[in-house]
């Protein structure tokens, strides 16, 4: 069985003082809630405090991204081993990374075996444009981020991999895909992860959907069979809302 999960990116969202307030709010409401693993993924410089304030709670912690070098004259970067101990996860691949920033599979394929290289597991985002959507050709560019994203991953290091489906015309615009639609194309990118590696790394790996996931669609979402969870971006700044978030994923699977 895969745990449901429930991941909040707050991308560059809340001070390292409204970190602490947001986890504060979080922690109490969420304690209790069985049979979800939460995830919260601050700024990197809220790592420190939020580690500290979550380390008695079953509450995860990741980092939005990592460099691929383990240290050295990289100007800016945070390196796995900076992370690993403190972080159990790290998003790769987000699109935002890979519009904004110009990152390619082939960059979010070295951040993978560096992250797996620390024991860091990769929440690896795939998700295809609007454009590439209307066209017909989101299995094609799906499937070629999977693959190139993951070459040279070994089925071991795999085990603790999480993907998450965005499809970029979803994210921050209110406009979610459909539960049943997700789930369609969730069923296809654990096709091509049986591909990659066979099928019973496939049927271990969480695929969550991501993309304006809120309070209102979340049940939608996490009901389907092949859909393991969430990654939330702007309803996971409210505490309210995501813990009614995470409280329907905990029941939402029957
Ligand atoms: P959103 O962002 O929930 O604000 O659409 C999701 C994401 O980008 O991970």
């Amino acid at each position: 069985m895969r745990k449901v999960m429930i991941a909040a990116n707050w991308k560059m969202n809340t001070t390292p003082r409204e970190a602490q307030t947001l986890v504060s709010q979080l922690l109490p409401a969420l304690d209790g809630i069985t049979g979800v693993e939460v995830l919260l993924c601050p700024p990197f410089i809220s790592t420190v405090v939020v580690s500290e304030l979550i380390k008695n709670s079953g509450v995860r912690l990741g980092a939005q991204n990592t460099y691929f070098e383990d240290k050295g004259a990289f100007t800016g970067e945070i390196s796995p081993a900076m992370l690993a101990g403190m972080c159990q996860y790290v998003l790769l691949g987000h699109s935002e990374r890979r519009g904004l920033f110009g990152e390619s599979n082939q960059i979010v394929n070295r951040k993978i075996k560096a992250a797996a290289k620390h024991a860091l597991n990769p929440v690896l985002c795939v998700g295809e444009s609007l454009e590439d959507n209307d066209a017909g050709r989101t299995e094609d560019v799906l499937g070629a981020q999977l693959r190139q994203s993951l070459e040279g991953i070994s089925i071991a290091e795999a085990r603790g991999l999480v993907v998450a489906y965005e499809p970029i015309w979803a994210i921050g615009t209110g406009r979610a895909a459909g539960g049943a639609q997700a789930n369609v194309t969730i069923g296809m990118l654990r096709r091509t992860l049986a591909g990659i590696f066979d099928e019973a790394t496939a049927a271990s790996v969480r695929i969550l959907y991501g993309g304006s996931a809120n309070g209102a669609n979340i049940a939608e979402f996490v009901s389907q069979p092949e859909i393991d969870g969430a990654l939330v971006g702007g309803a996971s700044l409210k505490a309210d809302e995501f813990v009614s978030m995470v409280k329907q994923a905990s029941t939402a699977k029957g």
